[in-house]
């Protein structure tokens, strides 16, 4: 089989390290990728990036399956550019996506179908959200409708800093247009999981529970980044969680998807906040999560590639998840600066004295040394038969890999009480 992953990114890395482990695979393209996949086995990077020039490819190479990695190009339209020219391809349609790629449908979704979510008001005129801030009390969380890297969340603790938000999204228009349209958000008190699933559009399998940790610095301080690293399973999320998790948000967003007819083949990745008044949604992502799909995919013990295919087949009621009986830990090295500007460029050693699976984020090959292109420059993914052991693994590993201005979190993995 021939194999086409879209993306860049470590998640990306991580799936196509994942899927070269079935026997079946002979070559695996990716889309543009990175300087890990460039040496992963099976594995070559192409240039490309354009949706149209992905189809010619596929076509051209007789592409078996395509994988998209990111958002953007499922809010684009690729899955139904794809299946217009009857290729295969794992991921939601560009209507099934919009529960990523607007706040908004995905709030009137879950509204609908009863799945419990922050409440919410809409706005579109700036004068009408103020007088909405100016009558609220806070913390309020103000988010841009449409996609924004990850950067369209403002959690604000006063008037002031409402405000600002409302102008920095509707006036400056610092998401080109992504913000124009807002929801202002009860904030939600509690800690966070992030649980990834599988869906073929008639059943979902919920892949392990994991905790993402946002913030650049430790104990969740400085501003939040698109991951700094997970574990998995995460330790909040007990039974009783998973029970409720399953049969007040799971269940009923399936429902959804099939009563709306959405095309939803490929994964829903749901944001939770754990409260004390229960678990509610925070947001859907219809993608797997960067650095999620690092910590999740190195446990998971099933053929990953055999299940996607067996989504786009429609027959995944046939089929059941295995874990390793392990637990693991993925720290991500990051440049300096990052989440703001930083200096690329930098050469990445020691990662050969990893005994850990080190994926690339942001890094790539030149005249045969890593270099760094990215924030989020690598992911070192420790396994233990405890998060103790897996939290040691990582960490010591990490103490053998350097570039100039490397920071990580020493604290991924810390429980903390709530
Ligand atoms: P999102 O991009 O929707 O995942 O939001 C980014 C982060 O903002 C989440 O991971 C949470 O930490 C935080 N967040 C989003 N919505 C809320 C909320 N209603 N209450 C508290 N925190 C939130
Ligand atoms: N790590 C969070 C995300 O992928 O959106």
């Amino acid at each position: 089989m021939k194999i086409l992953i879209v993306g860049s990114g470590g998640r990306e890395h991580a799936i196509a390290w994942k899927i070269a482990e079935n026997d079946y695979v002979e070559k695996i393209y990716v889309a543009p990728g990175n300087g890990g996949t460039q040496v992963e086995e099976k594995c070559e990077n192409i240039n490309i990036t354009d949706i149209n020039e992905l189809v010619a490819f596929a076509e051209d190479n007789c592409i078996d399956l395509t994988i998209v990695g990111p958002e953007v190009p499922l809010v684009d339209g690729i899955v139904d550019t794809f299946k217009e020219k009857n290729l295969k391809i794992f991921g939601p349609s560009k209507y099934a996506a919009q529960l990523e790629g607007s706040k908004v449908f995905a709030k009137e979704f879950a509204e609908k179908y009863g799945i419990k979510s922050a409440k919410y008001k809409e706005f579109t005129d700036r004068k009408k959200a103020i007088q909405y801030i100016q009558r609220s009390n806070f913390p309020l969380v103000i988010k841009a409708d449409g996609l924004a890297a990850g950067k369209g969340v403002i959690i604000c603790e006063n008037e002031e800093e409402a405000i600002e938000a409302v102008n920095t999204l509707m006036v400056l228009d610092v998401f080109h247009g992504a913000g124009l349209k807002i929801i202002i958000e009860e904030f939600l008190e509690g800690v966070e999981a992030s649980i990834l699933s599988i869906t073929d559009g008639k059943t979902i399998i919920p892949f392990i529970s994991s905790k993402d940790h946002k913030q650049i610095f430790d104990n969740d301080k400085g501003p939040n980044t698109g991951g700094m690293g997970v574990i998995a399973p995460n330790f909040y999320c007990s039974d009783e969680i998973l029970k409720e998790f399953e049969e007040n948000l799971m269940n009923p967003t399936l429902k959804g998807i099939k009563e709306e007819k959405m095309d939803f083949v490929g994964t829903i990745f749901f944001g939770l906040m754990i409260t004390k008044k229960g678990v509610y949604l925070l947001e859907y992502n219809v993608r797997m999560g960067d650095p999620e799909t690092q910590a999740v995919l190195s446990l998971m013990e099933s053929d990953y590639l055999d299940l996607m295919i067996k989504a786009v087949e429609g027959r995944l009621n046939e089929c059941s998840v295995k874990w390793k009986e392990k637990h693991a830990c993925c720290v991500n090295g990051v440049s300096e600066g990052y989440p703001g500007n930083y200096k690329k460029g930098h050469e990445i050693n020691g990662i050969e004295k990893s005994k850990s699976k080190v994926f690339i984020c942001g890094a790539e090959l030149q005249e045969g040394k890593l270099k760094t292109t990215g924030g989020r420059v690598l992911s070192v993914v420790a396994l233990g038969d405890n998060l103790e052991e897996a939290r040691a693994n990582a960490y010591e590993d990490l103490s053998n890999i350097n570039f100039e201005g490397m920071h990580y979190r020493k604290d991924i993995g810390i429980k903390k009480e709530f």
